[in-house]
């Protein structure tokens, strides 16, 4: 298959190129600058130039295309506008992609998070939970993407084999230099110990982002249109085993931070929201209806193995 790739030189993308060709399928990488390029390019993919801003170059793109993936994001919104601007700017573009492959049949696979179907469910996430519809009520939270993620499912109503892969909050492998797990280990680090909220028995599900590669190549190949799946290997670490992972290798103390003091902006700083919910979520489905397998290490054996510590 043919397959154009967005982020291929991000976390993700960087291991979903080489699955690709390692499947027998041809690749073609979006890149915005000479450096991208040379990133895609050394990774075995043929080089597209463009941006995520080009809607027509997306457009054109996908039209020639097989099969879409989508792992770039417009993180660079973030800090002005929250996660409702990187929203804003993602919906276009899922929309553009509905246009190039309206009809066709052929898939587009974007990226989504565990976090759509809301946290705190009082249960285990499935892939059947839909993403939940309001950005209105609960702004600035992961909720702002559902309607990227819904759109997306939307089109498989328009001949598009449309799905979204649900990553957790943690996909690690040494190219997760900028997730939640590093900004973790830097505020041990700077705090002097490794906090968790509460009695820490909140959880937070993850996978290793090798086998996240493999699922958006299944997904491609022959998932089915409309379908969430979760790349969720660790159904749910508990907070504290986290904490207790990243304080044994530090050689720091483990330290309950009091829930009436998580509101405030202390320990956690901007990380609050997310530290203290459950993220829980099975693969059920996914691995049933794919047949994908999370051969790669656990979050505590490769919190572990070390190279999230390099100079430690
Ligand atoms: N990593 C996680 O743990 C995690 C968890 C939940 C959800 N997700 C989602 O999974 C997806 C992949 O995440 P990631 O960690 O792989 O992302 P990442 O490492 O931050 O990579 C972002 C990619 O987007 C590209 N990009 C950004 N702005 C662009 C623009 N204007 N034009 C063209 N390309 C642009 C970057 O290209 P350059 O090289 O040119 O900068 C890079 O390839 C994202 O949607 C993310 O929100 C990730």
């Amino acid at each position: 298959m043919r397959v154009f790739i967005t982020g291929g030189t991000g976390h993700a993308g960087s291991h979903i190129i080489p699955e690709l060709i390692a499947g027998g399928h041809e690749v073609i990488g979006l890149a915005r600058s000479d450096s991208s390029a040379a990133t895609v390019a050394e990774l075995g993919a043929t080089v597209h130039r463009g941006s995520l801003e080009d809607l027509d170059g997306l457009r054109q793109a996908a039209a020639k295309a097989d099969g879409v993936i989508h792992v770039a994001h417009r993180q660079d919104l973030l800090p002005s506008g929250g996660m409702d601007a990187v929203a804003d700017a993602e919906l276009p573009i899922m929309l553009a992609y509905g246009e190039a492959l309206a009809g066709t049949g052929k898939p587009l696979v974007a990226a989504g998070s565990i976090g759509g179907p809301g946290q705190d469910l009082g249960r285990p996430a499935t892939e059947d939970d839909p993403a939940l519809p309001s950005r209105e009520e609960d702004k600035g939270t992961l909720r702002a993407r559902n309607v990227v993620e819904r759109a997306v499912i939307g089109l498989a109503e328009q001949g598009v084999r449309s799905s979204i892969v649900r990553l957790p909050l943690v996909a690690h492998d040494t190219t997760d230099t900028a997730g939640f797990l590093p900004q973790l280990i830097t505020l041990a680090k700077d705090k002097g110990f490794a906090g968790y909220p509460g009695d820490g028995a909140n959880l937070w599900s993850a996978v290793h982002i090798r086998d996240v590669a493999t699922l958006f190549r299944l997904a491609l190949e022959s998932g089915p249109a409309g379908k969430y799946w979760h790349a969720v290997q660790d159904e749910g670490v508990s907070f504290r085993e986290i904490a207790e992972g990243i304080g044994s290798r530090l050689d720091l103390p483990v330290v309950s931070i009091p829930i009436d003091e998580l509101m405030v902006p202390g320990y956690f700083g901007a990380l609050a929201s997310l530290a203290t919910k459950n993220y829980p979520a099975t693969n059920f489905v996914t691995r049933q209806t794919l047949g994908w397998e999370p051969l790669q290490p656990t979050l505590l054996v490769d919190l572990d193995n070390g190279h999230y510590f390099p100079n430690d």
